[in-house]
Parts: structure tokens; C-alpha cells; sequence
């Protein structure tokens, strides 16, 4: 082993210590197990620490084990989700769920390959399970351990082979004894004090070693990606019948095993392409009763402007592409959160005006 590698493994040795002092108190923390570091980690890939709290909450109160998972309809667990985004994580989770049931007696996979051809399961998820409940020594990468590791050697490349090169030293610096909270106070590094923009390099534990900070990089490495962002805009149809709402099941794609409201793109057909798109979807008696604040949907690539207007059906005509909600029961579908915002302005403006209850 070069000196240069001791080196720098007698300063990884820090981190430890530092994370044992430092770390916060999570709830997936104080008593881990396979169970639990699954469906914490995978709440945690794109979404903050802070927001992913409750909803794991929720979830060990409803699905306190791998059993009362398995069981459960994939419209409760989407309910559950909801506000949390990228809802295949949920759909993948159960399907997993029930393959462990069955395949593997209700024992969640301690191998590498079998937890990694479970839905849902990638080398993230399955080196988080393997190192913080089964004590095995996988890093796990992921952006905010990227980062530490790129200021740390003071690697600029953010190509599949900048991704090996950092697995290859974290797997060289990894310890054999605690490799879980090794790779949780890398995550936790990154969090709170290797940030992006203004890092705490007088608090890091790895500072004596950190090539960025030698050479002063950090406003350089890891360096910005241009987001290419693809903007649209969709006029949102609230149709309302009876006390009832019109909502259609997503089948497949994006929001899949969701419910959404009826859209149209708002490209400048104007008001006389909505109304012949309701004659011909819901029927002939119809009126505009209002027009809801506009609401913004960000999702990775996208960034949609929703205009919602509402319409009183008077006499609706079969439409199999959705089904009449009384409007009391909407809770119970799913939605994407942005589409709940929506149905809670509704509710709150159909209160004001209407006085329903
Ligand atoms: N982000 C993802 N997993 C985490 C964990 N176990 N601890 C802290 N941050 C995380």
C-alpha cells in the first residue's frame, strides 16, 4: 500500500469519531434494521433529510413490518407517499415487498446480487442495507459522497470513470467494523458541512488531508451542471357534478397508480378548444363556475405551469377514461402533491362560496 493511501486512510479514521459526536438524531437511526434502512433509504434518494421525516413516521406506523407491506394495496401505499414525488419508488418497494414474502420466507436478501434484481434496488440502496444492517463493507455513493470524495482528492471529472476511481478508494478506506455509520457520516458530511456552495472546511474531520482546500477549489470542484430544463403549460379541468369530481387513474408512465385532473395544453386554442374538447369529453350543458390560482410543478427535467379552471357539468356523458369522485372521498386517491394544493384551493373556494360541508 503507497504512503500516500495510509495517509490518507489514517485521516479517514477521523470521520467516525466526528460522526459519533455530530450526528443527528433520525428516526431510522435508533434502531436499524434491514426493514427499516430499505425504506429510509430509499425515501431519502431525491428528497431532503427534513421532509423524508414524517413520511417515515407514518410509514413504521401503518407498515410497521415486511409482512404488513407485502399486504397492503398499492393505492394505500401511493396515498402514504404522496407529497414525496418519483412515486415508482413506491410502487417498487411493494412489488419487492412481496417478492421477499414469498421467494425469500420474509427475510430481506443479505447478497449483493439478489437485493440488487429486486424493483427498486441499485447499488445505492442495496450497499445502504448491506453496510448499515448487515454490518458489510459497501460504499455507498451518492451525490453528496461524491462531492466529499471529488473536493477530497481534488477530482474534477464527473464521468463513469470519476464514479469508479471514487469507489475504488472508498472501498480501500471503508473500515471492516462499523462500514454503515462510516457511510452514513460520509452522507452526513456532505449534508452539513462539505456544501455545495459556502463549505465548513474549518470543521471537517478529513481537512488535513483535502486537496480542494489545499488549492483552494471549492468554488470549482465539483463543478456546476447546466440543468437543461423543458418548460410547458396546461390548462387544468375541474369538472364537478353533484358534489362529485372527475379524476382519471394514470395507467402507465410518470405518475403511474396516481389519479389526475383532466389537462389540456394551453397552446392558444383558447377558450373555444376547451369547450369543444368538454362537449365532446363531458357534455353539452356545461359553465365556467371559476378560475383557481395557477400552481407550478417542478419534476427533474420538467417545469409545468398548471391553470385551473372549474367547470359545473350539468349532465355528464359516459366517460370511461375516469371516474365521478364524491368530492368528500378525494383524500383516499392519490395524487400528485401539486394536484392536491389544487383540490385543497378547490375545497376551500367551493367553502367560501358555497358553504359545502
Ligand atoms: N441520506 C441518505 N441516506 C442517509 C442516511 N442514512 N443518513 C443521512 N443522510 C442520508
Amino acid at each position: 500500500m503507497s504512503e500516500k493511501l495510509l495517509l490518507r486512510r489514517e485521516i479517514f479514521k477521523n470521520i467516525l469519531p466526528w460522526f459519533y459526536k455530530r450526528k443527528r438524531d433520525l428516526p431510522w437511526r435508533r434502531n436499524p434494521t434491514p426493514y427499516s434502512v430499505w425504506i429510509s433509504e430509499i425515501m431519502l434518494q431525491q428528497t431532503a433529510v427534513k421532509a423524508v421525516v414524517p413520511y417515515y413516521l407514518r410509514w413504521m406506523k401503518r407498515f410497521p413490518s415486511l409482512s404488513s407491506l407485502a399486504r397492503s394495496r398499492e393505492r394505500d401505499i401511493l396515498t402514504l407517499w404522496e407529497g414525496l414525488g418519483y412515486y415508482s419508488r413506491a410502487r417498487s418497494v411493494l412489488k419487492a415487498s412481496r417478492i421477499i414474502q414469498k421467494k425469500y420466507k420474509g427475510r430481506i436478501p443479505d447478497e449483493y446480487s439478489t437485493l440488487s434484481s429486486l424493483p427498486g434496488i441499485g447499488p445505492y440502496t442495496a450497499s445502504a442495507i448491506l453496510s448499515i444492517a448487515y454490518g458489510e463493507p459497501c460504499p455507498v455513493i451518492d451525490a453528496n459522497v461524491k462531492r466529499v470524495i471529488q473536493r477530497f482528492l481534488g477530482f474534477r471529472s464527473r464521468d463513469r470513470k470519476g464514479e469508479k476511481s471514487i469507489r475504488g478508494f472508498l472501498e480501500q478506506v471503508i473500515p471492516v467494523k462499523e462500514p454503515g455509520s462510516f457511510n452514513e457520516a460520509l452522507m452526513e458530511l456532505g449534508q452539513t458541512v462539505c456544501l455545495v456552495e459556502s463549505p465548513l472546511c474549518h470543521h471537517c474531520p478529513l481537512k488535513k488531508g483535502c486537496v480542494c482546500l489545499r488549492k483552494n477549489l471549492q468554488q470549482v470542484i465539483p463543478g456546476r451542471r447546466e440543468k437543461l430544463v423543458i418548460k410547458k403549460k396546461t390548462t387544468l379541468l375541474i369538472f364537478l357534478h353533484r358534489k362529485k369530481i372527475f379524476l382519471m387513474p394514470k395507467e402507465k408512465g410518470l405518475f403511474k397508480g396516481l389519479w389526475l385532473i383532466p389537462g389540456l395544453p394551453r397552446n392558444g386554442n383558447g377558450s373555444r378548444g376547451i369547450e369543444s374538447y368538454i362537449r365532446r369529453e363531458m357534455g353539452e350543458a356545461f359553465s365556467l363556475s371559476t378560475r383557481l390560482p395557477e400552481q407550478v410543478h417542478h419534476y427533474t427535467k420538467y417545469q409545468e405551469r398548471l391553470y385551473p379552471l372549474v367547470y359545473y357539468i350539468k349532465k355528464p356523458k359516459q366517460n370511461p377514461s375516469g371516474r365521478w369522485i364524491p368530492l368528500k372521498n378525494q383524500r383516499r386517491y392519490p395524487l400528485p402533491s401539486v394536484y392536491r394544493r389544487i383540490l385543497n384551493d378547490l375545497c376551500a373556494f367551493l367553502d367560501l362560496y358555497h358553504g359545502r360541508k
